[in-house]
């Protein structure tokens, strides 16, 4: 079954980038151990950062070369926060640090309730100024979209504004939720696979990644 499936959103980015898909199929293999899984996963955000920071602003700088003074540019001071979804957000954190060091971290608890599939809180941390901050939620899995949509609205209950949402994989399902709940969300994913099984695992998918991430099964 294909796993290059497309969703026609301006809210929607799907990340075709040759090295990206290289590695989301090793990711993807169930004879991937934690350890490569790690890595990749590290790898993966860290290319996903690079596509999801095309728009900052750049300001004007002057620089002296060895040959002369000229006028270039850098980055004009944007704040960011990296906010994991725990706990397989946690993966993605360090491959996005790489990119954007200065950024502040906080961290949203949420587990899928087993039976009612529900998002249940259970920690929050996030940076005091949260809401002067570009806000890069990320997970690597968009299932049914209910943890999403719950994180983004308690981070909008705590003043964010400026919200992207990182995932590896997206179930369609998953996109339409955050679509219809969350307005001005960016989404950013490497892949939108065919459907949700009947315990709303993302098929084909990649398991779960808590467990793939952590060795937790
Ligand atoms: C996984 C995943 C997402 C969520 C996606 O986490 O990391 O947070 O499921 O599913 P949804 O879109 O249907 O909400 P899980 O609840 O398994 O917790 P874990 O990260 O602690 O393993
Ligand atoms: N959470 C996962 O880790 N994997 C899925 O396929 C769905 C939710």
């Amino acid at each position: 079954m294909s796993s290059a499936h497309r969703v026609d959103h301006p809210n929607v980015v799907v990340m075709d980038h040759p090295l990206i898909q290289h590695k989301l199929s090793i990711l993807r293999d169930v004879d991937t151990g934690a350890k490569e899984f790690r890595e990749l996963v590290k790898e993966l955000a860290t290319l996903m950062a690079y596509e999801a920071t095309r728009d900052f602003q750049l300001a004007e700088t002057t620089v002296t070369t060895p040959i002369t003074e000229t006028t270039t540019y850098v980055l004009a001071g944007k704040k960011v926060a990296v906010i994991p979804i725990l706990r397989a957000g946690l993966g993605m954190v360090e491959g996005i640090l790489q990119l954007i060091p200065a950024a502040k971290v906080g961290h949203v608890g949420l587990y899928r309730d087993p039976e009612t599939l529900e998002p249940v809180e259970y920690y929050c941390k996030l940076p005091e100024d949260i809401g002067e901050r570009d806000i890069l939620i990320v997970d690597p899995m968009l299932a049914t979209g209910g943890s999403a949509a719950a994180a983004v609205q308690f981070l909008r209950d705590k003043g964010a504004k400026a919200i992207n949402l990182l995932v590896l994989i997206a179930a369609p399902e998953g996109i339409e939720e955050v679509v219809r709940t969350c307005e001005d969300v960016r989404i950013y994913t490497c892949a939108v696979d065919s459907h949700l099984d009947d315990h709303a695992y993302i098929v084909p998918g990649l398991g779960d990644a808590g467990d793939r991430l952590f060795g937790t099964k």
